[in-house]
This record gives structure tokens, sequence and C-alpha cells, in this order.
């Protein structure tokens, strides 16, 4: 369709990939599941919910820091406008979502900002990366406290991410994994029901 300046309008439909992020990790992953999806890939803080109606599918990527899931809010506020759109959402931590108590962790935060909308939606636990060369002074100082405590654990009581934490102290440190992509990529395609 033309508007009245010759530029192409968008057509309603089709996925809108948003995320927040400090060091580039959700970012990254955002920009990957949006590439096969052909879908417009934005800052969570610049989307408008008046926009992201027009779309079919959104999807919302929010990395974890001192144990809070960030940049929930767009789902958290605008659950009722967005009802009955497909709607994913992906966490991004260091922490291993296998561990029954990581995914605790996160899944109640989930409940607990989004309540029952948290049901509309299908959830992604993908893994982040450190780099302490790109940490600014607080953050660095965050680091450092959390090492601290986790040199404080008994050996037996440091999981493998904090063992790596501690080996990799002032270097860096990369989960990420490509292939969390394409189960986000299928779910934004198929929902909820046809994941294998
Ligand atoms: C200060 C600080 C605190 C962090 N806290 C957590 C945490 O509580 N749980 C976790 O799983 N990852 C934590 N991380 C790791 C980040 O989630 C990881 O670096 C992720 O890739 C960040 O996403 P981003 O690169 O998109 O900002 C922390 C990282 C920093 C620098």
């Amino acid at each position: 369709m033309e508007s009245l300046f010759g530029k192409k309008k968008r057509e309603p439909g089709g996925t809108l990939v948003l995320y927040t992020t400090r060091h580039g990790a959700t970012q990254r992953y955002a920009e990957r599941i949006a590439q096969p999806l052909d879908a417009l890939v934005k800052e969570a803080s610049y989307a408008r919910v008046d926009r992201a109606k027009t779309y079919d599918a959104v999807v919302l990527g929010c990395p974890v820091y001192m144990g809070r899931i960030k940049g929930l809010d767009f789902f958290a506020d605008h659950a009722a406008d967005l009802a009955g759109k497909r709607l994913v959402l992906f966490t991004c931590g260091l922490y291993d979502p296998a561990q029954q108590d990581v995914r605790r962790m996160l899944d109640d935060q989930l409940r607990g900002k989004l309540g029952a909308a948290l049901d509309d939606m299908i959830v992604f636990h993908l893994r982040g990366r450190l780099r302490w060369q790109n940490l600014g002074l607080a953050e660095r100082l965050m680091m450092k406290a959390l090492v601290a405590g986790i040199r404080k654990k008994a050996e037996e009581n440091r999981d493998e991410t904090e063992k790596l934490l501690l080996e990799t102290e002032g270097g860096a440190l990369d989960f990420s994994d490509e292939a969390d992509i394409g189960a986000i990529v299928h779910a934004v395609r198929f929902g909820r029901e046809e994941i294998v």
C-alpha cells in the first residue's frame, strides 16, 4: 500500500521482535530470531503498543541481572492489548535454566510480574555471555561481590556456572547457543502445540 509520500506502508501481520540489552547478547538473539521470520527488531523501550498491535506475533527478549528479569514491562503493561496475538518471551542469563532452582526463580518472577497473562505466552530461557572488559565500574563491583559470595561457598555447593565464573574471573564466559533460536522461530510460526 502506498502512503501519501510514496513510502511503502506495512500491511498488518508478521512478527515484531523486541529486546532489552546492556551488553548485546539479548539483542543478538533477537536479531537472529528475526532473520528467518523477516521480522522488525526493536529496542523494547522504543516500542509502542498501537504499532505492536498490528503484528500477528510479538517476541520479547529480556536479560537477567542480579537475579531480576529486565524489560518485562511491555508484556506486563499491555497484556490486554496484545491478547489473541502469539506472544513469545525469552530470557537471557548466565545461569543454567536446566537447573531446577534457576528455572524456578525465573518462572516465579515471570508469574509474579505477568500473572495469568503468562499462560498465553510461550517462554524460553536462553543463556548469555559475560565479558569483564565490557563492564562498567558498578557492574564490575557487583560481579566481584557475586564472585566473592561464590568463593565463600563450599566447593561441592557451587554449580557449574559458579565454578566457571571463578575460573574465568576478569576474562570472558559465553554460553550463547544458536540452537535455541530454531525453537523460538518454530514457536513463532506454529505456536506451542506444534513444539516437539
Ligand atoms: C552485574 C551483572 C549481574 C548479572 N546477574 C545475573 C543473574 O543474576 N543471573 C544470570 O543468570 N545472569 C546474570 N548476569 C549475566 C547476564 O545475564 C548475561 O551477561 C547476559 O548475557 C546479559 O544480557 P545482555 O548482554 O543482553 O545485556 C549478570 C551480569 C552482570 C554484568
